[in-house]
């Protein structure tokens, strides 16, 4: 009998549930006014003297360790049923959360990092916040030059030699500045000009700029150049040289992609033409190269500028290029597949 008590302490202490219905079954078990403890205690008096202590021992752990457990249990019911109210159910699953996404900028800068690193161009960047020599100067623009009105500049304070760059040509010239031929590099980065803002110009935009400088580089290098670009980034290579004026290259021509007028949207960003205008370019005017340390006699080379909202608005048939600046969570999200 006495053995049998004790295989029931056993099983008491190593009772275990999280059910309030299972405690409830396992407590009339054991401390109902049926339950095994009764049955036991009403045994006692059958018991041969000399076993009476250690019987009644017995039975008395059993009656505590029964009563613990059911105690121990139910204030773990209760604390669980407490956390419940507090923190709602801590078992659910968590709440996914909301991943971002890049921004079409990155997305389409990232694209013509990538296109123009295929055949052999590296990275340069440089500071936002420029002096006139890199920015102006250097670039074939003296003081006084009237072109200098071309890129309506914000200067930093009074000081007319701090300036936000209206160009990443400005990183240009420092790679000039640090590097010998052969040159291939592309500057990505923000530029800034003290421009009207409207759907098709704002006064902060992202260029994409190429200098390429060598032995007898050609016009014909810079064409086939921007007709690789134009086919990798918009699978179609129909683009337009028109002359234009550059002080810091010579000849100039801007690039115009055509670009068809299948939606609205390519309407309005065309302004009706099929054509826009994605930057300009030239062959570096050996003025250029002659204020980076570079002989005009012995090098040649073109460079071109092209802007990333211009293209980002064609591929993604933005209308207005105020919508990469404000954030709006509905817009960005559109771009999460990309890249
Ligand atoms: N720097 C010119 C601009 O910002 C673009 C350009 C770059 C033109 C290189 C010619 C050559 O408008």
């Amino acid at each position: 009998m006495i053995e049998t008590i004790k295989a029931h302490i056993e099983e008491v202490k190593a009772f275990q549930t999280d059910t309030k219905e299972q405690l409830e079954a396992f407590r009339i078990k054991y401390l109902g006014s049926k339950g095994l403890l009764k049955d036991f205690f009403a045994e006692f008096k059958n018991v041969p003297n000399e076993q009476k202590k250690e019987f009644g021992q017995v039975i008395n752990e059993l009656k505590t360790s029964a009563e613990e457990r059911v105690k121990a249990i139910q204030d773990a019911l209760e604390n669980k049923e407490e956390a419940k109210g507090i923190y709602g159910d801590t078992t659910r699953p968590g709440e996914a959360m909301n991943i971002g996404s890049r921004h079409p900028i990155s997305i389409v800068k990232n694209q013509m990092i990538d296109i123009f690193s295929t055949i052999g161009f590296n990275v340069s960047e440089g500071p936002e916040i420029e002096d006139d020599w890199h920015n102006f100067t250097a670039l074939n623009l003296p003081e006084y030059h009237p072109a200098r009105d071309m890129q309506d500049t914000f200067f930093i304070q009074t000081n007319p030699d701090v300036l936000l760059r209206t160009h990443t040509s400005s990183v240009q010239v420092r790679y000039m500045e640090n590097n010998k031929p052969p040159i291939r590099t592309i500057s990505p980065g923000r530029v800034f000009r003290n421009e009207a803002v409207s759907s098709r110009s704002h006064c902060i935009f992202h260029q994409v700029e190429g200098l390429y400088i060598d032995k007898d580089v050609s016009f014909a290098d810079l064409k086939q150049t921007l007709l690789y670009f134009t086919k990798e980034m918009f699978g179609k290579s129909k683009i337009r040289l028109r002359p234009s004026y550059f002080p810091f290259t010579e000849p100039s021509a801007e690039i115009d992609i055509y670009w068809g007028l299948k939606t609205e949207t390519d309407y309005r960003i065309t302004k009706g033409t099929g054509w826009l205008e994605i930057g300009g370019c030239g062959m570096v005017d050996p003025n250029v190269l002659k204020n980076c340390g570079i002989n005009p006699d012995e090098h040649t080379g073109f460079a071109f500028g092209m802007g990333v909202e211009r293209i980002a608005m064609l591929l993604y048939q933005i209308g207005d290029i105020r919508m990469f600046y404000e954030n709006d969570v509905r817009f960005l999200e559109q771009f999460k597949s990309s890249i």
